[in-house]
């Protein structure tokens, strides 16, 4: 006897699609297979595709900002919404304030989310303080516990690392298994082109898009690459926005470099000109890398379908629009360098790529998978308990209606934001069944699960995922 069974539901893993039954006992997947025994409860999938939950490895939650900015999502508001959206699991960054150690960022940041999340979450570390200490002790000892990918920025005043900085976090990660995720922009290069904009008063939101241009991340990117590569270890480019960046990460490749690409729906869908909005309203598609034009797009959208890009995640960074305390704080106003960069993202980034890719016959559904669940879980140590369906691994699942068609509304999203930034789109394709560790959290568009069911996830070395961690510790 199953505690659930799903039945008849065409099921899809990141190498094949299959028609079958899928049987859970204790949270987990117990069995696989056509007529399988009566379960406790049954959901029929006819007609549906059944595919391992969504793990959205690249989000930030409840991040702190100096200006008195607040991130529209706490731990509440941003996994209801990834729940909604088809995930199971997120990533959010760890980022410790002036003067914390990583460690208590880290208790701060399990004391936010605990009991509050509706999907599984584990924590990257941003490493701001590359110091011996931190280095050779702190980061070594949080490794070991778990905590197994570190990002690091190129530009962000108070964030960014010189090159020595990075090699030296580079190393720390050889010396430990730990992955490490760049942001690749020239920050001197951005100071230099906000210094030229402000001076001829051209400070609109526009402007964000023209002080960061391809250029910028081109240079950092292929210094990230560089850096790497003397380092010896594999590295994580997040957020690429355009080809001349993947230029960067296929040439790397073709020396023989582990290069693991990520790109994000904001570089398929919109572009530089979306920040021109009348009143500011260009502010709510501020993020970087900027968006950057159609021939950009269509190189993203290459990558994914050749393989450029191993990862899809949102970079959900989500600010209110109409508030004082978010995109248009006081500041802001008087220059986009003020404007909080992110977008949300979290809860359309599945039904835009499955709509754009999959129903658009750009990728087939094995790739999907790949790109929004699989490959996230094996790059960050998760598989194959997660982003899979297979017998012992946990059973998060999503259940799509790939007939369902819905314009895109923010009213009818669940972040704690004022707007979309697809706010219009139409897609094809929702998950209208979410399930969590076997528990049945979203069903047609109704929250059924409870705040809390998520729970925090220790992960693996990246890579080094042994074929049955399914025994791995969750603590609280
Ligand atoms: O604009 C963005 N992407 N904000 C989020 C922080 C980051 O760099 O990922
Ligand atoms: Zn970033
Ligand atoms: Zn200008
Ligand atoms: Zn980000």
């Amino acid at each position: 006897m199953f505690d659930l069974v799903i039945r008849g539901g065409m099921l899809s893993t990141a190498s094949e699609v299959f028609a079958a039954d899928l049987g859970i006992v204790g949270g987990r997947i117990a069995q696989i297979g056509s007529g399988l025994g009566a379960g406790a409860r049954e959901i029929d999938a006819e007609g549906k595709y059944v595919l391992p939950g969504g793990i959205d490895s690249h989000v930030h939650f409840a991040q702190p900002s100096g200006e008195g900015i607040d991130m529209a999502d706490d731990f509440e508001s941003g996994t209801r919404s990834a729940l909604f959206g088809g995930n199971t699991t997120v990533l959010p960054f760890c980022l410790p304030e002036e003067g914390q150690s990583l460690r208590e960022a880290l208790k701060a940041y399990h004391a936010k989310a605990q009991g509050q999340c509706y999907t599984d979450v584990s924590f990257h570390l941003i490493v701001t303080d590359p110091s011996e200490a931190v280095l050779g002790q702190d980061l070594p000892a949080l490794v070991a516990d778990g905590y197994t990918s570190f990002k690091v920025f190129m530009t962000y005043e108070g964030l960014r690392l010189n090159d020595g900085q990075i090699l030296a976090t580079l190393d720390t990660a050889r010396r430990t298994g730990a992955l490490v995720m760049v942001h690749c922009e020239n920050e001197d290069a951005i100071r230099y082109l906000i210094g030229r904009h402000e001076a001829e008063g051209d400070v609109a939101p526009r402007a964000h898009a023209s002080t960061r241009p391809v250029a910028v991340e081109r240079e950092a990117t292929h210094r990230a690459l560089s850096l790497a590569e003397v380092a010896e270890v594999p590295i994580v480019i997040v957020h690429v926005s355009n080809g001349e960046a993947m230029e960067e990460i296929g040439r790397a490749r073709a020396r023989g470099q582990k290069v693991i690409g990520e790109t994000c729906p904001q570089y398929l869908m919109l572009t530089a000109r979306d920040l021109e909005g009348m009143d500011w309203e260009g502010a709510k598609f501020v993020c970087s890398p900027p968006p950057r034009d159609e021939a950009a797009q269509a190189a993203c959208w290459r990558g994914i379908e050749t393989g450029v890009f191993d990862l899809f995640s949102s970079d959900h960074c989500p600010f209110r629009y109409a508030d004082e305390r978010g995109k248009l704080n006081p500041r802001g106003r008087t220059s986009f360098r003020h404007i909080p960069n992110g977008i949300p993202g979290v809860e359309t980034r599945l039904p835009i790529l499955f709509s754009e890719g999959v129903m658009k016959g750009r990728i087939d559904l094995p790739r999907f998978v790949a790109l929004t669940s699989t490959n996230h879980a094996r790059t960050y140590g998760l598989y194959p308990q997660k982003g899979t369906l297979a017998i012992g691994a946990d059973a998060d699942i999503a259940i799509w209606d790939p007939a369902h068609r819905r314009t895109i509304a923010h009213a009818d999203l669940h972040d704690g934001s004022d707007y979309s930034p697809y706010e219009g789109l139409a897609v094809t394709g929702w998950p209208t069944t979410v399930i969590l560790g076997g528990r049945v959290m979203v069903e047609d568009g109704a929250l059924l699960g409870q705040k809390g069911a998520g729970q925090y996830r220790s992960r693996s070395i990246p890579g080094m995922a042994g074929p049955t961690p399914f025994r791995q510790e969750t603590t609280g």
